[in-house]
């Protein structure tokens, strides 16, 4: 192969085919390249500035590079393997365009430096991206909250029916699991918008750069504080690949009660048809393949914030090549992180819930115990001991094959004699959600100020 024209003068051969094969990355890299051409305008722009390059040069250069985005948006852009980099196809093809002015993009600059802004504008571009997505995931589980105040569900803990909540509390929990995700990501952001560009290839530059105002011109709010830590860094990417891997999670345990409520045994929802599939031999089936497809998702995004981890794990100062394997993991990130919150969107909007299996399931599992041991604690029994009586009354209600608002006056009245009617009041679902109005209980006041604070998040985000 012939010599590279961006570093060939030492050489007298090029890399054998296949080392060309293998270290080539513009098969993958070259979807940065809107952020690669900001990058590069900041930076010309800021040599003209300084008068590094004459305003006119500047000029010609930031326009060079207007035309080589509109041949890669056009896909008139010709990619060649030999040219390695989105970097250094879309250098070479801006001095075809231009002329030898293209040749003095790179001074002061390394590719060091540039990939690393470059790859921070991605990384930032797409984690706002999945904060929109985020706020229309929880804008549809809020509006389907809002409309199943009243709908009722057994709350289960050990996967046991516990005590009834309402839908909203429940759909909420998931709102809430989001909005840290977005909060998280904002975090995560101040730190991706760090400048590296000045850092050169390790050590500074000697041309009189001002790397903050290239950092301003791109929207980023901050410079690197040591050049070598500026172009080895890759905590940002990990923190990216943590956030993408906790709204995995988030997404996956939504998906398992989908999934779970979905199956006729519960009946708690019906899968829209326009997000379910069928069985190519059993006629009856409606699969929940969507949410099993996204749950599995969650194991491919753990496993690249495993990769980018152990890429970096015992690399010396200051760029290695290594570095060059975050992208592929990050991009595969970033259309599973968008596609799976686009799809969970357009799902829980759809979905269909079933309040009257909801209803029938509160009646069974004993989910008014507590409601019962409250009430013998009203009455000054110890707690302890009410929990004992209640117990009791359990085994009694379920040896006859009854509820506990089932039994008699008489029956409970053996187990504590001061029980009086008023008892099965407090036995009824609706009473028990209406009576836990602890801050961020499932009563309806405090499920009221959740749709508040949810609302006044939506509205900020
Ligand atoms: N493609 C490289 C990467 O993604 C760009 C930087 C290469 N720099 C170098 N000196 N080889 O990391």
């Amino acid at each position: 192969m012939g010599t590279n024209q961006s570093w060939g003068g030492r050489f007298s051969q090029g890399p054998a085919q296949m080392v060309a094969d293998y270290t080539d990355s513009q098969t993958y890299d070259r979807h940065l390249y809107a952020q690669d051409i900001r990058a590069s305008q900041a930076h010309a722009r800021m040599l003209g500035r300084q008068g590094i390059l004459s305003m006119a040069e500047a000029a010609e250069l930031v326009n060079g590079l207007e035309r080589v985005r509109q041949e890669i948006e056009d896909g008139t852009f010709v990619w060649k393997r030999e040219l390695e980099d989105v970097h250094m196809n879309i250098e070479a093809r801006l001095t075809e365009l231009i002329g030898d002015t293209g040749k003095k993009l790179h001074t002061g600059r390394s590719r060091n430096d540039q990939v690393g802004l470059t790859f921070r504008l991605f990384v930032a571009d797409a984690l706002k991206d999945w904060q929109k997505h985020l706020s229309e995931l929880v804008e549809a589980l809020s509006k389907q909250a809002q409309a199943h105040k009243e709908t009722l569900l057994p709350g289960l803990t050990h996967l046991q029916p516990a005590q009834p909540v309402s839908l909203a509390h429940h759909l909420l929990a998931y709102c809430w699991m989001l909005i840290r995700d977005s909060d998280r990501i904002a975090d995560c952001l101040s730190r991706v918008a760090i400048s590296p560009l000045g850092a050169a290839a390790l050590a500074g530059t000697t041309y009189p750069l001002d790397p903050l105002s290239v950092a301003y011109d791109v929207g980023f709010q901050a410079i690197y504080d040591n050049s070598l830590d500026a172009v080895s860094d890759r905590d940002f990417v990990v923190e990216a690949q943590s956030c993408a891997s906790l709204i995995m999670v988030h997404l996956s345990r939504l998906c398992e009660e989908l999934i779970l409520f979905a199956n006729p045994n519960f009946g708690y929802l019906r899968l829209p048809d326009n997000y379910s599939t069928g069985s190519s031999i059993m006629p009856q089936k409606k699969n929940p393949d969507v949410c099993e497809l996204m749950r599995g998702k969650s194991g491919r995004i753990f496993g690249h914030l495993m990769g980018i981890l152990t890429v970096l794990k015992g690399l010396p100062l200051a760029y290695n090549r290594d570095l060059q394997e975050d992208k592929e993991g990050f991009l595969d990130t970033h259309t599973t992180i968008t596609s799976s919150l686009a799809v969970m969107a357009g799902l829980i909007r759809e979905l269909i819930f079933v309040p009257e299996r909801m209803a029938q399931a509160c009646k069974s599992g004993f989910l008014n115990a507590t409601e019962l041991a409250d009430y013998l604690v009203g009455l000054g029994h110890p707690f302890r001991e009410a929990h004992h009586i209640t117990g009791k009354a359990v085994a009694m209600a379920e040896a006859n094959g009854l509820r506990l608002e089932e039994l008699s006056i008489k029956q409970l009245q053996s187990l504590s004699a001061d029980i009086t009617e008023s008892v099965y009041e407090i036995l009824d679902p609706a009473r028990a959600v209406s009576r836990r109005e602890t801050p961020g209980g499932t009563g309806p006041k405090s499920v009221e100020t959740q749709l508040g604070k949810v609302r006044q998040w939506l509205a900020r985000n």
